[in-house]
């Protein structure tokens, strides 16, 4: 779109990071795995609704070819956000069931969403 693109850190992300690592070490360690999930699902709402913003804004410019790239990114964040729902619900079945928490590669997931430092998606006009 021909502007300067915003790469900083996201105060509102890191906001939900700071929260989590802290309600973590707070916590008893048989619900780590949940602090951990609930934390990634705010991020995945968070990014759901900028993402919404941008369409909104890049249909008013007129520009298609944009809303249809963000809406392929608002897919990938709405299915991300169903995984970890649906991981959340495993880590708060009692262990009688026979399942063991959320899958590792969810729980791993969720880590690195507290930990990575997940970039605004945002751009500065010029
Ligand atoms: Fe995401």
């Amino acid at each position: 779109m021909g502007w300067d693109v915003d790469d900083s850190p996201c105060p509102a992300i890191e906001g939900i990071q700071k929260e989590g690592k802290a309600n973590a070490k707070k916590t008893d360690d048989a619900i780590v795995d949940s602090i951990l999930l609930s934390c990634a699902a705010e991020t995945e709402h968070h990014e759901i609704a900028v993402y919404e913003g941008l369409i909104i804004n890049a249909r008013a410019m007129g520009r298609d070819d944009v809303v249809r790239l963000l809406e392929q990114n608002l897919d990938q964040e709405k299915h991300t956000l169903d995984e970890v729902k649906r991981a959340m619900e495993q880590a708060r079945r009692p262990r009688s069931s026979g399942r063991d928490g959320a899958p590792a590669a969810l729980r791993g997931r969720a880590a690195r969403v507290i930990g990575r430092g997940p970039r605004c998606s945002r751009s500065r006009g010029r």
